[in-house]
């Protein structure tokens, strides 16, 4: 079957670059066809702090994935993370130009300039003017307004931006690797279209992507994001933990979280023993697997405690019967739902990218979701677009199926 389109993805982490190439058929199904994960360099918290390392890294898993994919890359949708972030909600109000033919395209664009148009210090720049909802005239909540009559529309949309700084860098290590940028992206947006059920999004939800140097949220209610913040806590704290703790290099930490971690120490059985070679210690020594999960839960509560506070800040805390989906990588530590429930006092499960085919069975995994939800929201991102007439084939096809999984 033809290829209709093809769409790539590069979500820039602190621990690792992964660029997916994904393809419409003429199925209309998203495919993978090629995966680039490779470790990150030149990025503490999100931000880039080296440009060589960083573009170094991005080039590393751009390559592997057009090796993979045998598909040469020339542009793509990056990731936008870092505590530089962030987003308030805005209004827009504009008269609709040519009343008698209902509400165009170009009064909608008109209404998102106008409540884009906040006071941005000279240091910041606008990352994203999402609508949420419209009002036409003095109805509330239309979700598309193209084509209804009215004398005025006025768009309720979520604002997001971002230090100037911290953009260009990013932008600068992406071209610098050779490729375009499509758009850049917030982790939480991306990561909410690849793993949210749909009615998680109508009910209220908040997305938690914890990665190794920031955690991600968003809250969407009634189908729409409500609010966004990045905080710069994750796996790299408590890799650190316990390096201090059991006497570990910083690497050899990480690597006892990842293949021994375990965030509920009570359900570790007293006599797991695990193999680590603390500083002072000529010898491989076995350590108790319960100290470590003391170790974990500590730090992981604590953290799950600041996400909450978080989540209370934003004033939406009672709105969010469908809990909290975790992603990321922290997401896979043994125990984590379990300690997450009880921390947050919401419902918690751990989200996956849904709905891809092809090269999918490393991406099918918490820490991809924002790099799987960075090619459906390239893909969406012609449906915010004015189409020619109809649209093309491939494309009716494709928002036939993703509107099984994504909010109309
Ligand atoms: N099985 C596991 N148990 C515990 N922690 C894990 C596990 N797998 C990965 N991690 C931790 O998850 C982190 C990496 O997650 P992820 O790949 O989502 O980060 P990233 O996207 O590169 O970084 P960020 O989003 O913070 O910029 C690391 O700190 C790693 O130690
Ligand atoms: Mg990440």
């Amino acid at each position: 079957m033809t290829v209709e389109r093809t769409v790539v993805g590069i979500d820039v982490g602190s621990s690792k670059v992964c660029t997916l190439v994904g393809e419409v058929r003429g199925e209309g199904n998203l495919r993978i066809i090629g995966v680039g994960v490779t470790p990150s360099r030149g990025l503490r918290k999100g931000v880039v702090v080296n440009v060589a390392d960083a573009t170094a890294a991005i080039a590393a898993s751009v390559e592997e994935a057009e090796r993979a994919s045998g598909y040469e890359i020339e542009r793509a949708y990056v990731s936008l993370s870092g505590t530089h972030i962030s987003s308030i909600n805005s209004r827009g109000v504009v008269a609709v130009s040519r009343r008698g033919e209902g509400i165009a395209v170009e009064d909608v664009d008109r209404a998102l300039d106008a409540a884009g148009a906040i006071a941005v210090p000279y240091n910041r720049e606008l990352v994203h003017v999402i609508p949420r909802y419209y009002i036409v005239d003095e109805q509330e909540g239309v979700r598309d307004p193209l084509g209804m009559h009215g004398f005025r529309v006025e768009v309720e949309a979520h604002v997001v931006t971002g230090s100037t700084t911290a953009i260009q860098n990013l932008v600068k290590c992406v071209t610098g690797a050779g490729i375009e940028v499509d758009e850049l992206v917030l982790s939480s947006l991306a990561a909410g279209d690849a793993v949210l059920e749909e009615n998680e999004r109508e009910l209220g939800v908040v997305l938690v992507d914890i990665g190794s140097g920031t955690t991600d949220i968003a809250i969407f209610i009634e189908g729409t994001i409500w609010h966004t913040v990045t905080l710069g806590i994750g796996g790299e704290y408590i890799a650190n933990d316990i390096a201090i703790g059991l006497r570990l290099p910083t690497r050899a930490a990480e690597e006892v979280l990842v293949r021994y971690g375990h965030a509920r120490p009570a359900q570790v059985s007293e006599e797991e023993r695990f193999p680590a070679e603390p500083f002072g210690e000529s010898n491989v020594q076995t350590l108790p697997r319960w100290k470590l999960a003391e170790i974990i839960e500590a730090r992981a509560e604590e953290m799950l405690k600041m996400i909450v506070q978080e989540i209370k800040r934003s004033g939406y805390d009672g709105l969010l019967p469908a809990g909290v989906v975790l992603c990321g990588g922290v997401a896979q530590l043994p125990g984590i739902q379990d300690l997450a429930r009880e921390a947050m006092g919401l419902p918690v499960r751990v989200g996956q990218p849904r709905g891809l085919v092809g090269l999918v069975d490393r991406v099918n995994s918490s820490p991809y979701a924002v790099a799987a939800g960075l090619v459906s929201w390239g893909l969406m991102a012609d449906a915010r677009r004015p189409l020619p007439k109809g649209g093309p084939q491939w494309w009716k096809r494709f928002t036939g199926w993703l509107r099984a999984l994504l909010p109309g």
